[in-house]
């Protein structure tokens, strides 16, 4: 039985700092190598001063985010926090309330609420307006020349979706963005901490959401929001702030991620650029490319779960009520599945990465995101020919997100067929 306490002495997965360069896969193809269920010693860095199991082979990370009984995304009852971020979350704000942070049979009920909004038929019904809003986006960037990519053209669409899909006017969302980004950055604090600047955002969100909530119970409209204000679990209405919850969550969940993935990716294409020509000429090959995307960038690295009793992990043993994180990211690298893990292939098939999580709490945007993604990168395909990053790119300081939040960038218009 494989013991996996030995502690590789310089890895400290809650040092943020060794973020700021990009997820450390170099790191984790170590940990998949010799300590594929790893106990993380507590540093000075950790949350709560308490150690937790890291899992980084896809094989095991599959397993545990689909055994929803012995891995609780909400906590348990011997211990006071639980969620599905490192650092313990008070029951009740998140862990419980928030969709993703609760468990069956629960968690089905309250996701099913809000299924049908993101289903085929939904997504169909925008795909138009989607594409013409990304064409405008681009068109716009393309004309400038010189943009912030991931400001200008990444984020942009993700934020407009989900203003659309909530119901949130359109001329909020950037309001929405500031608060979103100032709630998710450890720009100026570390993990379990708050800032105040993250403090004053968080505030500002929840009053926001209350009135937009409000108004939305007294004149519901057919958004997401008006769903959370008006639907009923077993007769009985969401609590308001499982209300809160969810406009916190698609804000968060619905902006943050797939800009990463968009400005990942143009990034991976500015150091291929034959790849790039490829795509713009086999178009066929968006598709594919875009789960390669995903699986490449893995904007969120992990979730975590909590021990619900004592178990094991690949002949590991857990004990009951300690925190076990699950890293996508890690096993979107995994040689046992992927072959050449550590090369960009627009043409990988099978691709089968977890960039989406996977069981019960599988995302439930992956559709949404998938078009938008599908939409941006026709757009660019569409419009722009050479491109280059201009400048240094910064990344976000967290291991929670895999993101950016600058990417310079010339981007030249095609030049029509002769
Ligand atoms: C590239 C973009 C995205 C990535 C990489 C991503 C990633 C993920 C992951 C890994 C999970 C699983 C969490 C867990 O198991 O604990 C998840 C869940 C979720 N995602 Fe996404 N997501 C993306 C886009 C979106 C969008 C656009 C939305 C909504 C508009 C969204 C809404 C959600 C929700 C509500 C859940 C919770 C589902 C549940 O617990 O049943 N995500 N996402």
């Amino acid at each position: 039985m494989a013991v996996n306490t030995a502690s590789p002495p310089d890895i400290d997965l809650t040092d943020l700092n060794r973020f700021v360069d990009g997820f450390p896969y170099e790191v984790f193809a170590r940990l998949r190598r010799e300590a594929p269920v790893w106990w993380h010693p507590p540093t000075g860095h950790t949350p709560g001063g308490e150690g937790f199991w890291v899992v980084s082979r896809y094989r095991d990370v599959l397993a545990a985010a689909a055994d929803t009984a012995a891995f609780s995304s909400d906590g348990t009852a011997v211990r006071d926090g639980g969620g599905t971020l490192l650092e313990d979350l008070p029951p009740g704000l998140a862990p419980g309330t928030l969709l993703n942070m609760t468990d069956p049979p629960r968690h089905a009920k309250f996701r099913r609420l809000f299924q049908g909004s993101v289903a085929p038929r939904a997504l169909a019904a925008i795909a138009g307006d989607l594409a013409d809003r990304a064409a405008e986006i681009v068109g716009a960037a393309v004309e400038r020349g010189e943009c912030d990519f991931l400001v200008d053209v990444a984020a942009e669409l993700p934020l407009q979706a989900v203003a659309q899909l909530l119901g949130v006017p359109q001329e909020d969302r950037h309001r929405l963005m500031g608060w979103a980004n100032a709630t998710l950055d450890y720009a100026d604090r570390d993990l379990g901490q708050m800032s105040e600047i993250s403090e004053r955002a968080a505030a500002e969100m929840y009053a926001y959401g209350s009135e937009l909530l409000e108004r939305k119970r007294a004149d519901p409209g057919d958004d997401l929001l008006s769903v959370a204000a008006t639907a009923t679990i077993d007769g009985e209405p969401l609590t308001p702030m499982e209300q809160q919850m969810v406009f916190s969550l698609l804000i968060a969940a619905g902006s943050e991620t797939t800009r990463n993935a968009v400005a990942g990716g143009m990034l991976a294409l500015a150091e291929r650029p034959g790849t790039w020509r490829e795509l713009a000429r086999d178009r066929a090959l968006l598709g594919p490319a875009i789960e390669e995307i995903l699986r490449w960038t893995s904007p969120t690295p992990y979730n975590r779960r909590t021990a619900t009793a004592a178990t094991e992990i690949s002949g590991t043993a857990v004990r009951a009520g300690e925190k076990v994180t699950l890293w996508w990211a890690s096993a979107n690298r995994d040689p046992a599945v992927f072959t050449d893990p550590d090369s960009f292939d627009v043409r990988r098939s099978p691709n089968q990465h977890l960039a989406f999580g996977r069981g019960p709490h599988f995302c439930l945007g992956a559709g949404l995101a998938r078009m938008e993604m599908r939409v941006v990168f026709e757009a660019l395909l569409d419009r722009v020919g050479e491109f280059a990053v201009t400048g240094p790119v910064e990344r976000v300081r967290s291991n929670k997100h895999t993101g950016i939040r600058h990417l310079p960038m010339r981007l030249e218009p095609r030049r029509a067929r002769t």
